[in-house]
């Protein structure tokens, strides 16, 4: 196997509480997982991104870990993890954990023992300060300094025990962990071998460029134009970030007998730095999670959604695919567990649903990178219906709901944008079937289930091969027979088109054409040198037709093909 075998390899993420429960009782857990994998096999993809699975109270669904080294009782044991791997791997697929460092619980042992006294040796592990000099602790404006946490509110919490606060840059029950002190960074790269050693293949690691922290911690600036519940609210120079990851890669990665895969999430993080982070000559990580092109329809904060216009997509994705042509790696990805439903998102979940959700899904799929689906993106599921408030599970968007209405503004308002925007969109249960539930539990879910599992659902979708099913099985399969689709260089085309996304793939005497329209409306095609795809073969499309104008001139709605050509003169 290549060292960078994950160049053409695609990622399905399970997010185990929403994907199958086995056991009846509303959560989905590892042995749902197991019923499914001949499912996830079937898809072609090649690596399967666990969410937390871990020891958890559950306030950000897992994410807030309180034993590294085992398995909450809500989605199994150790021994039905360790045949999760076997049966994963006998497969041909490959298991990444999610790996949650930045912060632990606050019921982890380590914090327990660290928030008992300021003297604790463990007091250092976490981010202890007293209250900013001359105010009152536990008042008001004392926390140390002005930062946000991103799930609302102060990223500081004030523990009238021993009258200092603590760092949090999520909830109050995420407390942040110091990785300046030497022992948290080797407990927690004994933990990485310890899963290793258990047969896991690599990690995803959550919000990994936050680690590193300016020690002293300064007042972020406030800028005129800032409101609150900006969702950036600190400074993103992370000293040191460099060196821990690459003593993490020497310590963990390195010495580990067999081919990974390393993924950091970084919220953030520039081209010029992802670079760095993914070159392999550095040892750090084999690829970024990063979230530009998430933010094409975001204002000031998550909440604050402007329209979205595919040039500002296209841009960002081609400063991407530009940026790290030469060296470097990079995820691709519309939906995961924290995006709402793609096709609600950028394409047209009405008239046009499979249509668009299958050209979401060629154009993203046909970019330089590793593609990411999540859990029912391959069956193109859509965001869902939320009556009210009561209907939401995910602290983040209560937390803002109950933020935003108590500074005023309308309920309907908030809940409107929360409707569009909440990560809880992505959460409901995976549609196997169009029996109760969807298929998903025997017991009473522990969120609704998309009211639309009757039309969008696997069982319906195995059966046609029209479907999106199947068209993301081809889009895989692309990727892996055309070394093009993994290797190939990238030019984008008509960039400013407002609705035609366009773009070439390059690789020896292979090219690639890749167009997509992305409106409900007929488009005419402006493709530059189009007379020379004449000759040109007709890889994928959407539309079907007796007779195809190929080149063509014009997109029907949401349609998008893929062509291919041999180069045989020297071009450019
Ligand atoms: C990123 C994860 O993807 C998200 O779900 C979580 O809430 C935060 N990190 C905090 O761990």
């Amino acid at each position: 196997m290549s060292e960078q075998w994950w160049k053409s390899a695609v990622v399905y993420q399970v997010y185990p509480r929403s994907f199958a429960d086995a056991d009846g009782d509303g959560t989905g857990d590892l042995r749902g997982i197991i019923g499914r994998l001949d499912y996830i096999a079937a898809l072609g993809v090649d690596v399967v991104w666990l969410s937390p699975v871990y020891p958890s109270p559950m306030d950000d669904n897992g994410y807030d870990v309180s034993d590294y080294q085992n398995i909450d009782p809500l989605f199994g044991t150790l021994s039905d993890f360790d045949e999760l791997v076997a049966k994963m791997h006998e497969r041909g697929l490959k298991l990444m954990m999610d790996l949650v460092v930045n912060h632990t619980s606050d019921e982890h042992a380590w914090f327990e023992e660290s928030r008992t006294s300021k003297y604790s040796a463990k007091r250092d592990w976490y981010w202890w300060r007293p209250a900013r000099p001359g105010t009152t602790p536990g008042e008001r404006g004392a926390e140390p300094n002005n930062w946000d946490s991103f799930f609302s509110g102060s990223a500081w919490t004030y523990d009238k025990d021993t009258q200092e606060y603590y760092l949090h840059l999520f909830s109050k029950k995420q407390p942040d962990l110091n990785w300046e002190n030497p022992e948290v960074r080797e407990h927690v790269y004994d933990m990485m071998r310890w899963w290793l050693d258990r047969g896991v293949d690599g990690f995803r690691m959550d919000v990994i460029n936050f680690i590193s922290k300016i020690t002293d911690l300064p007042d972020r600036l406030v800028s005129q134009a800032e409101v609150p519940g900006d969702g950036t609210p600190y400074d993103f120079s992370r000293p040191r970030i460099h060196e821990f990851l690459h003593e993490m890669n020497k310590a963990v990665f390195a010495p580990a007998d067999k081919a990974l895969v390393i993924v950091g999430e970084m919220p953030g993080v520039t081209v010029d730095d992802a670079v760095l982070f993914t070159d392999p000559a550095r040892c750090e990580v084999d690829m970024v999670f990063e979230f530009e092109h998430m933010g094409v329809d975001r204002g000031h904060d998550k909440w604050d959604i402007v329209p979205f216009a595919l040039p500002s997509l296209k841009a960002s994705l081609a400063h991407w695919q530009r940026g790290l042509a030469e060296c470097g790696w990079n995820s691709l990805y519309w939906n995961n567990h924290d995006q709402p439903r793609v096709v609600t998102r950028f394409g047209d979940d009405g008239e046009f649903r499979v249509r668009s959700a299958k050209t979401l899904g060629t154009v993203l799929h046909m970019h330089r990178g590793t593609p990411y689906i999540y859990q029912g993106e391959e069956l193109g599921m859509t965001n869902t219906v939320f009556e009210d408030i009561d209907d939401f599970r995910d602290i983040e968007s209560i937390n803002h709901f109950t933020e935003a209405t108590s500074l005023g503004e309308p309920s309907a308002d908030v809940l409107e944008k929360l409707r569009f925007m909440s990560r809880d969109n992505a959460r409901t249960p995976m549609q196997w079937d169009d029996t109760a539930h969807a298929g998903f539990t025997k017991g009473e879910p522990w969120i609704g289930v998309n009211p639309n599992y009757k039309v969008i659902n696997a069982d319906a979708q195995a059966l046609d091969e029209d479907s999106m099913l199947w068209h993301y099985r081809r889009l895989i399969r692309l990727r892996h027979e055309l070394p093009v689709v993994a290797h190939g260089n990238f030019t984008m085309l008509l960039e400013d088109d407002p609705c035609v996304y366009a773009f070439t793939r390059r690789l020896g005497d292979t090219e690639l054409l890749v167009l997509g329209n992305f409106s409900s409306q007929q488009q005419h095609l402006d493709v530059p040198d189009v007379e020379s795809w004449l000759a040109s073969e007709l890889l994928l499309g959407n539309v079907f037709r007796e007779k195809y104008d190929d080149p063509p001139s014009h997109l029907a709605p949401w349609e998008s093909r893929i062509y291919r050509r041999r180069i045989h003169r020297r071009e450019g």
